[in-house]
């Protein structure tokens, strides 16, 4: 019924909505037969939603119990959960559920399907990943279960490796801090804006919150050398906008500042900025994004960075760009469970959305 190269999609919130329509326009390159997308609940405010993105080429699945609801609203059902487990090579669960699911559909679909993959806040569900940052420990056959990191791990991540290990390893970088200073919502969520900025707790013992200790993990799947001191907190302003972090870094080996900008320049997990707003930077992004999204994982101002004067202490401020990053890593991991040898070759197609300067 479906190719062999059928990519399901579950959830079509924040990261599904975009994910579909970005392996949908750019299916023939990415090298997928069919997109399936779940939608859990038939609503008559989300109707335009599904119909654009059947517009776009892709087929909806639904619940068996949730069909005659999809129908009564003119949306024609492709499959049913089951089936539609049964034929993706690819599943990729963009819901806040993910472990859930595992529990409750994706174990039983071991068999048929060769990797699952989910999202930022779903910690546990599998083997934590960041597209350039940890492809190496990715080994076709043996991965089942893949988690996408969160939008803030990702800039953690990469400020981490460009500017705290540089070319030296894990035993260049003496301590991370981060704060991560959160927009309230995003712009397509009705819900959760916050009024004034709201500090947040700190509840993980060594990490002080998760974007830290994901991080960390994130890293450990290189090796037990990976031991990174890191701590981050967290707040969140009352934007609508993007995330913006503040980090401090300590290092072993001196370094001077224009070394540090060459390799922010030199490398295209980073797009570099002479803005210093979150607005203009976002506006850029609506502009000359895939759908408005920036797909770097970091958005750097150049001129916020500095370098102390033993050159080991470098501190800057950067900007998350939404989801971009994790949408960009969604689309390597599903290539790559598709296409080992050449994911990152045919994910090439997407780079005129990572930019080099914004
Ligand atoms: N928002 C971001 O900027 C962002 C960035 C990076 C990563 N993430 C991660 O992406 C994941 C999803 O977040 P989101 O913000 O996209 O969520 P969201 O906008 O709230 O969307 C949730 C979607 O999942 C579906 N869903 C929820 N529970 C389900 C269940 N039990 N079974 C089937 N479908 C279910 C909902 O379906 P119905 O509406 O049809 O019921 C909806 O389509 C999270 O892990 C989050 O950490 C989010």
């Amino acid at each position: 019924m479906f190719g062999s190269k059928t990519v399901l999609v579950v959830g079509t919130g924040t990261i599904g909505e975009p994910l579909i329509g970005l392996l949908c326009h750019f299916k023939a390159q990415l090298g997928i037969d069919e997109v399936l997308f779940h939608k859990r609940t038939p609503l008559l405010n989300d109707r335009a939603k599904v119909l654009n993105l059947l517009r776009r080429g892709a087929r909806l699945v639904a619940d068996a119990e949730s069909v005659a609801g999809f129908e009564q609203l003119g949306l024609r059902v492709d499959a049913e959960t089951e089936a539609a487990l049964g034929a993706a090579r690819v599943v990729v669960d963009c819901t806040p559920s993910g472990r859930e699911m595992k529990e409750r559909w994706y174990e039983r679909h071991e068999d048929d399907t060769d990797l699952f993959i989910a999202q930022g806040n779903q910690f546990g569900f599998g083997r934590p990943y960041a597209r350039g940052i940890n492809d190496e420990v990715l080994v076709a056959g043996r991965e089942k279960y893949l988690q996408v990191v969160s939008c803030n791990t990702h800039n953690l991540s990469v400020l981490i490796k460009i500017l705290g290990l540089g070319d030296r390893g894990p035993e260049n970088l003496v301590e991370g801090r981060f704060v991560c200073m959160r927009r309230a919502n995003d712009i397509s969520e009705d819900g959760k804006f916050v009024p004034s900025p709201q500090v947040g707790a700190h509840k993980v013992e060594r990490f002080g919150t998760h974007h830290a200790r994901d991080a960390w993990h994130l890293f450990r799947t290189k090796g037990e050398q990976y031991d990174l001191n890191l701590f981050s907190s967290a707040l969140r302003l009352n934007s609508q906008l993007m995330h913006v972090i503040h980090y401090h870094l300590k290092v072993r080996e001196p370094v001077t500042r224009d070394e540090l900008v060459a390799r922010l320049a030199a490398d295209d997990r980073i797009a570099v900025t002479y803005k210093t707003t979150a607005n203009s930077i976002f506006s850029f992004g609506r502009d000359h994004g895939f759908c408005g999204r920036i797909l770097n994982h970091s958005v750097i101002p150049v001129e916020t960075l500095h370098v102390d004067a033993a050159g080991t202490g470098i501190t800057g401020c950067s900007f998350t760009p939404q989801d971009g990053n994790s949408l960009l890593s969604s689309v390597a991991a599903t290539v790559w469970g598709l296409y080992p040898e050449t994911y990152d070759k045919i994910v090439q197609c997407l780079r005129p959305y990572f930019f080099r300067e914004v």
